[in-house]
């Protein structure tokens, strides 16, 4: 497996044919590795970028923080079927005088974008610059962050790029949380409790099953059960899995999606519903 610092080793290496990218913040967990499986499955050649980016974060939040355990995800990558990983420092990312970003306007204010402004500017400038430096045939994001991969196919689309998003399912822990670079900030009692996010939707996904359609009922349910579990609702939503505009009725594809804190950690997750098998 070839690591790759720079931009232009990235450009020596790439060469032509079918190329697959996984982009990802690092402390790669199962989640990461079955969007690289996915690339390696789909593509000639595979490369996954590690960049923890500085523009999607906010001045309160875990950059500094943020886990790097690089070691061991040069070992997930090699094994998960990754050619490359291409690991550029921040400098070489924003280098100065830097001043052009790539927005989605609308899709990006809600959400996770209503409680982390700017975010969604951070991700989907990146997300730009790293397409421009690895010119991917695919690229392969988690509906974990289903308003990321929501903005991200919008840009893909607004920008005309050339290249396929593929959105692959949430890789769960065995007791249904989420995989998250996240969860090993929980403490113990955090991590009992943070179940909660996965069990509140799950109760929503089984109201919907039995036939509740009213999207204030659904609403009710998810926040009634992760009152008992989290330490502080950050936001609980059930809208259009299309537009992310509130619904009253669900009847066709809806995002219900969830953040909520444990101890100081912001978790999210979310489920959609109603879309025909
Ligand atoms: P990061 O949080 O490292 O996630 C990288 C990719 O892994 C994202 O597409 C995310 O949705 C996916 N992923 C994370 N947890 C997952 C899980 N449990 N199951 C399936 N997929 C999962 O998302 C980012 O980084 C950044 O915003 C990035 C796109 C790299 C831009 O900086």
């Amino acid at each position: 497996m070839h690591i790759l610092n720079t931009v232009e080793e990235v450009r020596a290496w790439r060469g032509d044919g079918n190329l697959g990218f996984v982009p990802t913040m690092g402390a790669l967990h199962e989640g990461h590795a079955s969007l690289i499986r996915a690339s390696a499955a789909d593509n000639e050649r595979t490369v996954v970028s590690i960049f923890v980016n500085p523009t999607q974060f906010g001045p309160n939040e875990d950059l500094d923080k943020y886990p790097r355990t690089l070691d061991a995800d040069f070992k997930l990558c090699e094994a998960a079927g990754a050619d490359a990983v291409f690991t550029p420092d921040r400098a070489m990312i924003y280098r100065p005088g830097f001043c052009t970003w790539v927005e989605v306007e609308g899709l990006g204010d809600r959400l996770c974008g209503a409680s982390r402004p700017g975010h969604f500017r951070g991700v989907t400038t990146v997300v730009s610059k790293l397409f421009n430096i690895v010119r991917p045939t695919r690229a392969y994001f988690g509906q974990k962050d289903a308003q990321q991969a929501l903005i991200l196919k919008r840009m893909t689309a607004d920008l005309n790029l050339p290249i396929k998003l593929v959105i692959c399912p949430i890789i769960r822990e065995p007791d249904g949380l989420a995989m998250s670079s996240r969860n090993r900030y929980l403490s113990e009692d955090e991590r009992k409790r943070a179940v909660g996010l996965s069990k509140a939707l799950g109760e929503v996904q089984k109201l919907f099953e039995s036939g509740t359609r009213t999207a204030g009922v659904l609403h009710g349910q998810l926040v009634t059960v992760l009152d008992d579990y989290a330490d502080k609702l950050d936001y609980a939503e059930v809208v259009s899995a299309e537009t992310l505009e509130p619904v009253l009725e669900v009847n066709g594809p809806t995002l219900v999606a969830a953040a909520a804190f444990f101890g100081s950690t912001r978790l999210i997750d979310n489920v959609i519903l109603g879309l025909r098998a």
